[in-house]
């Protein structure tokens, strides 16, 4: 069952409980990984009468600030979906705005990475990406490899199928040099060779922009996730409407396919 929240579409307004949503978290029960598809910036924009670019560059702070929520909070993985491998197909003026802004963010926030104790990840066919990205990344990856608080995975020309077919290209040439039999490859053989192996799978994915769809992003790895969907625009989603995602998620039951009784009754004493 999909849960829909629908959120005004102007900032954060609060839970209406008087509370801070962050001082109903369970820390104890935060999810370890929250992967974000971030939307809406185009419309954003354009409500607004500006250029779509006006909406990608106002969703940078919204990263900031979400990437700062979840460091305090304790998060150990975020994984945003920054490029998918169809937005390659999106007017050229959007796409190197997009890889221009890229550029210019990562050089300006490595500082704020380090000091935050933020190790940056990038998954995706990053060989799609212009040569001075590539490198940006790179090093931005390089020079945060030693922090070990919160991991940043940024998806940049990334998407599910690709990932997949990339994944059983280079295990069929596993097959076909002998390195392993066909009958031998099992689910943890599989994920060796997604761009994802060493994350736990994400626990908690929200989509921001009103749209019910995962577009092509972690298909594999979103198997047992919880969906989280909201109305309000990526450049108007902050820290505290990621806390509300994360306290709505710690009201769920999570079955894995066994029954509310069989979930209860294996609770671990209090
Ligand atoms: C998400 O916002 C950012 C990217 C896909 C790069 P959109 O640009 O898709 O914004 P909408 O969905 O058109 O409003
Ligand atoms: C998904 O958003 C990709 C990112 C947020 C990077 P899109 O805006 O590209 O998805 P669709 O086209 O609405 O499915
Ligand atoms: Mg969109």
């Amino acid at each position: 069952m999909i849960f829909v929240l629908l959120r005004p579409c102007t900032g954060y307004t609060g839970t209406g409980h008087g509370m801070e949503p962050s001082s109903q978290i369970d820390k104890s029960k935060l999810p370890q990984h929250i992967a974000i598809i971030m939307d809406g910036n185009g419309r954003w924009a354009e409500e607004r009468g500006q250029d779509r670019l006006f909406g990608h560059l106002n969703g940078v702070e919204s990263v900031r600030n979400v990437v700062e929520g979840a460091a305090e909070l304790g998060v150990k993985y975020l994984t945003l979906y920054a490029f998918s491998t169809e937005n390659w197909e999106r007017p050229p003026y959007e796409v190197s705005g997009l890889m221009e802004l890229l550029v210019e963010t990562i050089k300006k926030e490595v500082p704020t990475l380090n000091k935050n104790n933020i190790r940056l990840q990038v998954i995706g066919d990053v060989e799609m990406l212009p040569d001075n990205a590539r490198k940006e990344l790179e090093q931005a990856i390089t020079d945060t490899a030693q922090n070990n608080g919160l991991t940043l995975i940024l998806a940049l020309s990334y998407s599910s199928r690709w990932e997949i077919v990339h994944a059983i290209r280079q295990m069929a040439a596993e097959v076909a040099s002998g390195k392993i039999n066909a009958q031998d490859i099992d689910k943890n053989y599989f994920e060796r060779f997604l761009c994802t192996t060493g994350l736990p799978d994400p626990e908690l994915l929200i989509r921001t922009g009103g749209e019910i769809r995962v577009s092509n992003f972690l298909l594999y790895q979103i198997a047992y996730a919880e969906l989280y969907f909201t109305e309000v625009k990526w450049p108007d989603f902050r820290k505290n409407h990621l806390f509300e995602a994360i306290i709505d998620f710690q009201h769920r039951q999570r079955r894995f396919g066994k029954t509310g009784k069989q979930v209860v009754e294996n609770k671990p004493e209090c």
